[in-house]
């Protein structure tokens, strides 16, 4: 799941957020623990960079009402109309303000947030250390970035087997050599040296586990399979036949080896956060 460069269609963006709302409701619980350790306070201002459907908003708004403010920002009108629809009806909704804006040039003076937060978004960017610069910008000094993404080698479907996994792996990244450079689906693991590279101060980082067994909820097992399915399509031509044949037999639901529903199924990923604060600089407001 990544960003898109070229405009959504209204039917892309149905699509893209039903699979941003099972992957987001399939780890609730580590989600809602990630965002209580932002340890916002009431009346703070948010930035949700690159918010698409929303998902992560009413938590936020949640956290600073009621007095503060979280504004989501997304290149995409159609997801943030859902975004609109999702938040309506929400207590903390008044709080909360939507705006169409590209991540490199935000519509925002400098030094404008407590927080911003960026989930999910950062590995489907072609240039992710400008990105940090622009959320370095718009947040005050003394105020957090915070971004939280994945490395696909951290998610792990047990019990394949680890000559085939490391296979799946290779597969993966000559597709991502050759067909698209600039979505970093590791980026996880380069996370906190990007904060690093920006210049935010005391950058830190966590790793948040979700683990999950069999039997998996209904919810679960479709964010799996949402997640592999496309990521096999991808490894497919860089793998053998036989390869091929087992992963279909593995993944497939009408498959009677399906591996989602084998009671000896597990399942972990590893979400990273990496935080840092934006510097005080002589020029800017404090
Ligand atoms: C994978 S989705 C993640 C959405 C949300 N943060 C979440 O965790 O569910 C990435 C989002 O970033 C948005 N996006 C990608 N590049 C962007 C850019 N340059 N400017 C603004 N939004 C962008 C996409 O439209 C999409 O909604």
């Amino acid at each position: 799941m990544c960003a898109e460069s070229s405009p959504m269609s209204a039917e892309q963006a149905v699509g893209l957020a039903a699979r941003l709302d099972r992957w987001h409701t399939a780890q609730l619980p580590e989600r809602k623990q990630i965002v209580a350790h932002l340890l916002l306070r009431p009346g703070q201002w948010v930035l949700d960079a690159g918010c698409g459907n929303g998902v992560f908003l009413s938590e936020l708004a949640r956290a600073i009402g009621p007095t503060g403010k979280v504004v989501g920002v997304d290149q995409s009108a159609p997801l943030l109309n859902l975004a609109q629809k999702k938040i309506a009806d929400l207590p903390y909704s008044h709080l909360v303000e939507l705006k169409e804006a590209d991540l490199y040039h935000l519509p925002f003076p400098a030094a404008t947030f407590d927080l911003v937060w960026i989930a999910s978004t950062l590995h489907g960017q072609d240039q992710p250390l400008a990105v940090l610069q622009e959320l370095k910008r718009v947040a005050r000094p003394g105020g957090q970035v915070v971004a939280l993404d994945t490395d696909y080698t951290r998610r792990i479907f047990l019990p394949l087997e680890p000559a085939l996994e490391q296979r799946v792996q290779t597969a993966l990244l000559r597709a991502i050599e050759v067909e698209n450079p600039a979505h970093d689906i590791f980026l996880g693991r380069r996370l906190l040296g990007l904060f690093q590279e920006t210049g935010f101060e005391r950058c830190g980082q966590h790793i948040y586990t979700v683990a999950r067994t069999a039997p998996l909820r209904p919810l679960e097992q479709a964010h799996i399979h949402d997640f592999i399915n496309p990521q096999l399509e991808k490894a497919a031509p860089y793998l053998d036949q036989a390869d091929r044949l087992e992963l279909y037999e593995l993944f497939s639901p009408q498959s009677p080896r399906y591996m989602l529903v084998r009671p000896e199924f597990h399942y972990l990923e590893l979400l990273v956060i990496a935080f840092g604060i934006s510097p005080f600089t002589p020029d800017a407001p404090a």
